[in-house]
């Protein structure tokens, strides 16, 4: 049994500020209090609406070990417990595609878009169906980026927490954008870990040249932005002067803008955090989100999506090499130093070193915003 009295998180003093005692980072135990006190609670990114375009259109959301259908139906979209009702089978093993039912591969059990059980064979006459609906999770949209959440209460409303964010991403049309290319990172380290890492660009000057070249790191140094609600953070992406993008040039990689966007607005790139762990940087010729999930204390999942306009060709418009170029770089290089971050935290001799207020803020707003998140378990 974990003794929490030991796990006691630093806390400020003065300029500096701790990170967490490196059980945090390593105990089983702990993960899986974060997965019922944080990953069972909140909003969590799931994938951008033109993924399931068309009725029937489906795509599955791994938390922890459950596993969430986000299906199309109409005008609709639900979120549903990929659990089915008979003996538990998961009932779609596909990550993604079209269907009319959802039939469970064990006993072909059936059931609607919507979770309505419609069949099961050869029950009883007794038997009654429309008892037995997939067990559903809480959904919502926000420009086009549908999150869901598993808790069991009603969660705050979507649009409520990140109403004050809408401005500044209504030129954009992020709604009207679809998915270029996606990527799947794994990532040996644990998700606090990676986060504290896209929360900071102390370590930018070292290790990112190419994301140097157009970020501008003097008028931003912590990479804090405006904060409207605890869990949601937005605001311009700073660039240099010259640069029109965040990519290896500084030039557009996509011709066809995002939204009503015309050449002579760029740069027009804001970005999003939306804790927990979702974050969409949105630079007007294309836009990345990634999305942190949590697969064991050592082991994160990183989906990135790279979105451009909803009517930008490939070929006639980009080339998905151009536009993933930049940030696939950056990602792979912050890849390592989480993972040599983790080794060094296995380490016995590991305490929580002082980070710096004024170059790691964004750190310690997600680390105090974390936890709130864990409430009473960190007190
Ligand atoms: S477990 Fe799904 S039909 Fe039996
Ligand atoms: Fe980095």
């Amino acid at each position: 049994m974990l003794d929490t009295s030991k796990l006691r998180p630093s806390r400020h003093t003065g300029e500096v500020f701790t990170g967490f005692p490196r059980e945090y980072y390593l105990s089983a135990e702990w993960f899986a209090r974060e997965m019922e006190l944080i990953f069972s609670r909140q909003w969590l990114y799931a994938g951008h609406e033109s993924e399931i375009r068309h009725t029937g259109d489906f795509m599955t959301r791994e938390v922890g070990d459950e596993s969430i259908l986000v299906t199309r139906d109409g005008d609709k979209i639900h979120a549903l417990f990929n659990v089915c009702r008979h003996r538990g089978a998961r009932v779609c093993l596909q990550s993604n595609g079209n269907a009319r039912h959802l039939v469970c591969p064990y006993h072909r059990w059936t059931y609607d878009l919507n979770g309505q059980l419609i069949a099961a064979p050869a029950m009883p006459d007794t038997f009654e169906p429309p008892r037995y609906p997939l067990f559903r999770a809480h959904v919502g949209s926000w420009n086009g980026m549908v999150f869901i959440n598993l808790s069991k209460g009603t969660p705050e409303p979507l649009d409520q927490m990140l109403e004050s964010a809408k401005a500044a991403f209504a030129p954009l049309d992020v709604a009207g954008c679809r998915v270029a290319h996606a990527i799947t990172y794994s990532v040996a380290a644990n998700w606090k870990l990676v986060l504290d890492n896209f929360m900071e660009c102390y370590h930018c000057p070292g290790v990112h040249p190419e994301f140097c070249r157009t970020f501008d790191l003097k008028r931003n140094p912590g990479g804090v932005l405006n904060t409207s609600h605890p869990l949601v953070d937005f605001g311009e992406f700073m660039l240099k002067r010259g640069a029109k993008s965040s990519t290896m040039t500084g030039e557009p990689v996509c011709r066809r803008l995002m939204g009503s966007l015309t050449e002579a607005d760029l740069p027009a790139a804001v970005g999003l955090t939306f804790r927990p762990t979702s974050s969409g940087l949105f630079f007007g010729d294309y836009g990345i989100v990634h999305d942190f999930q949590p697969v064991s204390p050592t082991e994160t999942r990183v989906r990135c999506q790279w979105l451009v306009a909803g009517e930008a060709e490939q070929g006639r418009d980009y080339d998905v090499e151009s536009v993933i170029e930049l940030w696939d770089i950056t990602n792979r290089q912050d890849w390592v130093l989480c993972e040599i971050n983790q080794k060094g935290i296995r380490s016995r001799r590991f305490v929580p070193g002082p980070n710096n207020l004024e170059q790691e803020p964004a750190v310690e707003v997600f680390r105090s915003s974390y936890l709130a998140m864990m409430g009473e378990s960190c007190l």
